[in-house]
Formats: C-alpha cells, structure tokens, sequence
C-alpha cells in the first residue's frame, strides 16, 4: 500500500519535472520570435517560491506598443508604483512622445499593475524589491542591484553602435525575451 502511494508520488514528480523542462524548453525556442508570448506563462506567477526566470511579456498590445522603440521590458523588472508614474508621463518619456489611443492604455495600465514587481514571487523581482526599497524609479537600470549587476561595464562599451545604452538589455542578454538574466547567457557584442 504505502509502496504504491510512493510510487505514484514519484510519478507525480516526474510529470512535474519534465512539464516544467518542456516549458523551458519552449521558452527558448520562441526567443527569436519574441513578442507574442502568451497566456501560457500565467501560471508561472503563483506559489513555489522563487522561479529564477521572469515572466515572458504576455500581452500583446504592452509588447507592440512599449516595444516598438526598445526591449519590452518584462513587467516584474519595476513595482508597479514606477509603471504607474510611467504612464502617466508618456508626452515627455525619456525625450520621447508616446501616443496611445485610451483603450491601449487602459488594457497596458491594467497588465502592469497586475504584474509588477511587488506582487512576484521571482527571485530576480524579490531583490529588486528588497534593492529599492519603497522608491519607484522611472527606469530599471537606476534600481540599486541593477546598477551594481553592471558595475564593470564601461560607459564607452554602452555607447557601441551595437548597444546604445544600458537600456537595451537584449543587446547583451541573449535570452533576455525568456526573462532569463542569468551570467550564463551573456555576451556583449562587439
Ligand atoms: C517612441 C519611442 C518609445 C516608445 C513607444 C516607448 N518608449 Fe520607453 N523609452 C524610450 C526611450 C528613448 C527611452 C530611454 C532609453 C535610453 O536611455 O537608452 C525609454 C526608456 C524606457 C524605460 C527605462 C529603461 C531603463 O533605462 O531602465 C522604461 C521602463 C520604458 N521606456 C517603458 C516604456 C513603456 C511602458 C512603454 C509603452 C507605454 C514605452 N516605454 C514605449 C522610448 C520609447
Ligand atoms: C552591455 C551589456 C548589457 C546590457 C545592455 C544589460 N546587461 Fe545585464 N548584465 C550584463 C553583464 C555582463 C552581466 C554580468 C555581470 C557579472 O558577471 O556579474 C549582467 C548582469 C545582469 C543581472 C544579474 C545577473 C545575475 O545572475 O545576478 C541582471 C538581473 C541583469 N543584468 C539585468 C539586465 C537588465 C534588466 C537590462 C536592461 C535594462 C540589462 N541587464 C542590460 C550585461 C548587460
């Protein structure tokens, strides 16, 4: 009897494993494709504490317009406190006018705030939110841990034509459309 319990455990677990090795599998082979991540990747959000890859961007209308001049950030890169502020100064962004008709911005406001940092259990997002500690910076690569992660890489580096500015995280990080940042799948290009 117990022995048959623990059998079906072990192929419970099994199943669990290999599920999730496809679903990282599948993550890689969309890298190239990049902004049409979907609902498949909800679930990652809840419970077993600290998946160590961000949520692939979802929503289709946040990747093509918030992604059309830059990498579409994963949401839990920021609390949802800086998305807010971001939004609400979209006629002067970074030097830059965003337009968006209001039902884009209410279906992006909404994907934010749903996803921001405080309410991840990544572990990329718990330090960020440990890192920041309540500010609500309008850029990622201003919170604390971020600047430190990049410490090493000189302001001339960021300026090559292949890379522009710290901004551009999939310029270096190649998996950085599958929310993975990890030391492993870097390469600054030349
Ligand atoms: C018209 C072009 C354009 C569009 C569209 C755009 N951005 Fe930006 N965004 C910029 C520029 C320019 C910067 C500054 C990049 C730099 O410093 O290299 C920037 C920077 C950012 C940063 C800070 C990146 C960092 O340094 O950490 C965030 C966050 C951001 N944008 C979010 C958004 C969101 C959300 C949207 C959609 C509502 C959006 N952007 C749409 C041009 C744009
Ligand atoms: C010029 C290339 C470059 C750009 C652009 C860049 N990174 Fe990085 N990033 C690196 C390198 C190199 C490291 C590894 C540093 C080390 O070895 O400790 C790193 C480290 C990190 C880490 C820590 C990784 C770990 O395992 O602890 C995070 C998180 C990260 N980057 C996120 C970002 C985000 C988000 C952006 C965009 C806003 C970005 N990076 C832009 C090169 C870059």
């Amino acid at each position: 009897m117990s022995m048959s319990k623990s059998y079906v455990f072990l192929l419970i677990l099994l199943l669990a494993a290999t599920g999730g090795f496809n679903a990282a599998l599948a993550d890689h082979d969309e890298h190239g494709e990049g902004r049409h991540h979907r609902e498949r990747h909800r679930g990652d959000h809840s419970g077993e504490g600290g998946k160590s890859c961000l949520t692939p961007v979802s929503n289709p209308v946040y990747a093509e317009s918030c992604g059309e001049c830059h990498f579409a950030y994963q949401p839990e890169l920021l609390p949802s406190g800086s998305w807010e502020k971001i939004l609400a100064g979209l006629e002067d962004h970074f030097g830059e006018t965003v337009e968006l008709d209001s039902a884009a911005k209410k279906d992006i406001s909404g994907y934010l705030a749903a996803n921001g940092a405080e309410r991840s259990s990544a572990k990329r997002a718990v330090k960020i939110m440990k890192s920041l500690g309540g500010n609500t910076p309008l850029r990622i690569t201003e919170i604390p841990c971020i600047k430190d992660a990049h410490h090493d890489i000189s302001p001339d580096v960021l300026k090559r034509e292949s890379i522009g500015s710290l901004s551009n995280c999939s310029a270096c990080h190649t998996t950085a459309q599958s929310g993975i940042y990890n030391d492993d799948n870097v390469t600054i290009p030349k």
